[in-house]
């Protein structure tokens, strides 16, 4: 087991500008949903550069929201905002591989409530909507999202 956990370290290496974390499994499952098939999202979202575009102006939302902007201080957003991209790539079929950790295990000593999961619900859509992405497949991506909401979210 520890030299599993030292050769999984050593695999790990820390992206520049990135905080160490905890040594973990990486697999595509860990982003919590299946990607689309085809390419019609990926279009939707003007491939992957308007992916990394609206996650950018995504997480730029998030931390200047006063309804949630006190979760994400002190966190390592240059992380966040890598894997986000990563995440939603491979979800929107983009080709990308999710190195990040699960919803569940990167979640659970934040505290989200409910009503954090709104705001982050509205900041992500006005960003898919300044995107230019069109509503029905803004809506397509956030039912996507959705079901991670029990892993996100406190009970
Ligand atoms: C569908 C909903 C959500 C998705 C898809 C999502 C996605 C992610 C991803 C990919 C990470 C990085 C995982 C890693 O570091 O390995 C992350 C971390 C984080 N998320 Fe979320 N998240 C969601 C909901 C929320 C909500 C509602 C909040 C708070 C308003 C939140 C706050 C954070 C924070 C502060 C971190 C950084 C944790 C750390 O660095 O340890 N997330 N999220």
């Amino acid at each position: 087991m520890i030299l599993l956990l030292a050769l999984a370290a050593a695999a790990q290496t820390i992206p520049p500008g990135e905080d160490p974390v905890a040594p973990y499994a990486q697999h595509d499952t860990n982003a919590g949903a299946t990607p689309f098939r085809g390419s019609a999202m990926l279009r939707a979202f003007h491939g992957r550069v308007g992916i990394d575009r609206m996650t950018d102006d995504f997480v730029n939302r998030l931390v200047a929201d006063d309804r949630i902007a006190d979760i994400f201080k002190g966190q390592d957003i240059v992380r966040l905002r890598r894997l986000l991209k990563e995440q939603f790539c491979y979800i929107l079929a983009g080709g990308c591989t999710y190195t990040g950790r699960t919803m569940r295990d990167s979640h659970k000593n934040l505290g989200v409530q409910q009503a954090d999961m709104g705001a982050l619900v509205e900041d992500l859509q006005a960003a898919m909507r300044k995107e230019g992405v069109a509503f029905p497949a803004q809506n397509r991506f956030l039912a996507k999202l959705a079901p991670m909401r029990r892993d996100t979210v406190q009970r």
